[in-house]
């Protein structure tokens, strides 16, 4: 289930709110600047589908985007066994990349077509209070993070995902690091689905 947690900046043990409530989530999103939709993403993948297969599966709603003017599309998709040690060590360096704080010059907008992951947003409430939002989207999920936006990335210790990544920019996937070890100090994609149950 999609789920939006919100922690304050200097306090991750504390909850300023939590919700799996579709329209909350958009409109508490929404008022830090974050567009957050859900759309149908029913399509079944063959295991081995590549991003032709996901692009073409998913036409209608790429042309949209593509037509808002996000020229460049492609597809990040990642599953596969546990036991499987190749996987593991690939999927390891791939949840790295983004797991520590960054920004972009692009936005960056996906939709889930696929499993789940975590974003968490840095930014600073209507009330004054700078809080990370995590944001766990999953398939169906549709979210527009604006540039400049301080955020990362955690796909869990065993990824199963797939979204289709939107860029105005040719090269705005690229990452600027903070260097802020903030990330450290918030709970884990893999622990907040534990917490879940
Ligand atoms: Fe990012």
């Amino acid at each position: 289930m999609s789920k939006l947690i919100v922690m304050p900046v200097d306090d991750p043990s504390a909850t300023l709110l939590s919700t799996s409530d579709p329209a909350a989530i958009a409109a508490d999103l929404g008022a830090v600047g974050v567009t957050f939709e859900q759309w149908t993403a029913d399509a079944t993948l063959a295991h081995d589908a590549g991003q032709d297969a996901v692009m073409s599966a998913y036409a209608d709603d790429v042309a949209r985007i593509r037509d808002m003017g996000f020229g460049t599309v492609d597809v990040v998709r990642l599953h596969g066994d546990p036991n499987d040690a190749e996987f593991m060590s690939n999927a390891a360096a791939a949840r790295a990349k983004f797991l520590s704080e960054h920004a972009h010059a692009d936005d960056e907008v996906r939709f889930f077509v696929e499993g789940s992951g975590a974003f968490y947003l840095r930014l600073t409430r209507p009330d004054g209070i700078e809080a990370v939002h995590v944001a766990l989207c999953e398939q169906g999920d549709f979210i527009s993070v604006p540039k400049d936006t301080l955020h990362w990335f955690d796909m869990g210790t065993a990824p199963s995902f797939a979204a289709i990544r939107f860029f105005q920019i040719e090269d705005g996937w690229v990452g600027e690091f903070t260097g802020d070890a903030i990330a450290e100090r918030f709970p884990t994609f893999d622990e907040l689905v534990a917490a879940a149950g």
